[in-house]
């Protein structure tokens, strides 16, 4: 069966990006991971020298987003204009201030509106969506919604295995980022309807098998 929308949110390190990419490579169902986005418009802002915490130049950003997403067997390519920014996207520089970013009201509005229509364009294939808010703002009528969580001591160790040995300063990073998203979007209390989903103590190919068996038990 297609035309499944898979919601999956949840905090920094929880390894919602891995394992949703996983759960949508497995089910043959497009993928969204919606925080490129948000990564997209910060990388924009830095490029043309914009402050994050100008709220009003950011905004008139989005006009000149020209977001666009690619998928390839190897991955995602994440386009800005021209520009392909996968890689830059990533870097630390993004990570510490797009949560500047993505706490600016109309950014979310504007971005959660792109969102709606790529889900829209993707419901024939089917569609795993991940974010912050998506199964309560983005796509609330989703028919499978998973809060994907795990307790704060392994997700930093899981983010410190994803970054270099400089990067020592992981754990309040991790907390305040999650801190700053959190006082946008309550990502860590399940919205009613949504599943959680703790993988503290299940690896990695266990969570999406549990992803996995919540899409089958929706269809
Ligand atoms: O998941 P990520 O680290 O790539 O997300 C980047 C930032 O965007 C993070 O600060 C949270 C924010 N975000 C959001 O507010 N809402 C979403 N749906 C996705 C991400």
């Amino acid at each position: 069966m297609t035309g499944l929308v898979v919601a999956i949110d949840g905090p920094a390190g929880s390894g919602k990006s891995s394992v949703s990419r996983a759960a949508a490579s497995r089910l043959g169902f497009d993928f969204l991971d919606t925080g490129a986005a948000y990564r997209a418009l910060t990388w924009l802002a830095l490029e043309r020298g914009v402050d994050p915490e100008d709220r009003d130049a950011v905004i008139a950003l989005v006009d000149d987003l020209g977001y666009a997403t690619i998928a390839t067997p190897d991955g995602t390519i994440v386009k800005v204009g021209e520009t392909d920014v996968t890689t830059a996207i990533r870097e630390p520089r993004i990570t510490a201030v797009v949560s500047d970013v993505a706490r600016i009201p109309e950014v979310r509005v504007r971005l959660t509106d792109m969102f709606r229509a790529m889900i829209a364009a993707s419901r024939e294939a089917g569609i795993v969506v991940e974010g912050r808010d998506i199964t309560t703002v983005v796509a609330p009528d989703a028919e499978v919604r998973i809060l994907l969580t795990a307790d704060e001591a392994v997700r930093v160790a899981r983010r410190s295995r994803e970054l270099t040995p400089e990067h020592a300063g992981t754990a309040t990073q991790l907390r305040d980022r999650d801190r700053k998203d959190a006082a946008v979007v309550d990502f860590m209390t399940a919205a009613p309807g949504v599943t959680t989903l703790d993988s503290t103590d299940l690896d990695f190919e266990q969570t999406v098998a549990a992803v996995l068996d919540l899409v089958e038990a929706a269809r």
